[in-house]
């Protein structure tokens, strides 16, 4: 299958391209290269250096009719600017989606996987969380996401007979031997833990210490990238007969404290902390359930914690300045 991989130059991207031409199918990777990597895209794939904003060139990607199906990454997702630039953000997540998926449709291309992301569930007032919780953002990055599935399930419903499958990623983590994680602005939490194991920063901030979990930290769900891919696979094949919304998470939380404990006993090095106030919006627990996407999908998630750290870690020492074009 001809699939265009939006954002395919990105952490995420670079790992289902990856998946895809392992299983056969053909990725075309479209990218502004904003946060991508060139060295990211696996060899020998076509690499399309556009924005999304650009309706030329999404004339030209789905005008000859052979791009069978997308797969759309292409985002910005730093929370704490999309508090300070909403506008950015909606202009960014929103508009050019609307953009996108006409240019999509005019070129007879119908189906759709969608990157979205538990930030849509805000505060979820009860854990693990399912895909029928209540989902009210608390940020406007959360919120782009949401909007995004709404325009997809009206799109489906409509007369176009778009087909969707948005994913609602919990943290993704971890490394193939080829791709890594490497963000610029790196927000997330496991790359900085290793960045302070290699000495390139002096401590992992502790934002609150005083939550109601065993150990006072915040409690997350992580996800293998590897195993985030797999599920791309199945979904797209399930964009041949039905839409729908699925959590990709473990099914079970580790605290900030417990993730900093496995990579110090992973690296072997030590990982000082600060403690730090708590951050507005930030839940004490955010655990996924993903019954529905084993039961619908056929998925299960096979790589814990500590292949996470450990896959990430080994990444990161193979390429000591991580990508460098
Ligand atoms: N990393 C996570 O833990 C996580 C969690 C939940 C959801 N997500 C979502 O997954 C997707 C991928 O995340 P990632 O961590 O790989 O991010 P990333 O920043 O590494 O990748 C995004 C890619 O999109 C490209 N891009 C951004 N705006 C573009 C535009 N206007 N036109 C063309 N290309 C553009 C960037 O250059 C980059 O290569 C995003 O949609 C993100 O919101 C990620």
């Amino acid at each position: 299958m001809r699939v265009l991989v939006t954002g395919g130059a990105g952490y995420i991207g670079s790992v289902i391209s990856e998946r895809l031409l392992q299983r056969g199918d053909v990725p075309i990777v479209l990218d502004n290269f904003s946060q991508g990597h060139r060295t990211a895209v696996p060899p020998g794939v076509e690499v399309v250096q556009a924005d999304l904003a650009d309706i030329a060139a999404l004339r030209n990607i789905f005008g000859g009719g052979t791009v069978e199906a997308v797969i759309h990454m292409a985002a910005v997702s730093i929370v704490g600017d999309s508090v300070r630039q909403p506008l950015r953000y909606y202009r960014e997540n929103v508009a050019n989606l609307l953009s996108f998926l006409e240019a999509m449709m005019r070129g007879g291309c119908r189906r759709i996987v969608f990157s979205s992301s538990a930030a849509v569930y805000g505060e979820p007032a009860e854990v693990p969380i399912s895909e029928e919780c209540p989902a009210h953002a608390v940020n406007p990055y959360g919120s782009t996401k949401l909007m995004g599935e709404r325009i997809l399930a009206d799109a489906a419903a409509g007369d176009g007979a778009l087909r969707f499958i948005s994913l609602r990623y919990f943290n993704v983590a971890g490394a193939t031997r080829a791709a890594g994680e490497m963000h610029h602005p790196e927000t997330h939490l496991i790359p900085r833990v290793l960045e302070v194991a290699l000495g390139e920063r002096p401590h992992v901030e502790l934002y609150g210490t005083d939550y109601s979990t065993a150990d006072g930290t915040c409690i997350r769900d992580y996800i293998h990238v590897e195993d985030l891919a797999e599920a791309h696979v199945l979904a797209l094949d399930r964009t041949s007969r039905s839409s729908g919304i699925y959590n990709l998470g473990n099914n079970r939380g580790y605290s900030v404290r417990e993730v900093i404990e496995t990579a110090a006993r992973i690296t072997g090095r030590k990982i000082p902390v600060e403690n730090c106030p708590r951050r507005a919006g930030d839940p004490p627990q955010l655990i996924a359930s993903h019954r529905k996407a084993a039961d619908e999908l056929g998925w299960s998630p096979r790589r814990g914690l500590e292949e996470m750290i450990s896959s990430a870690w080994e990444w990161r020492l193979r390429n000591p300045r991580g990508y460098t074009e």
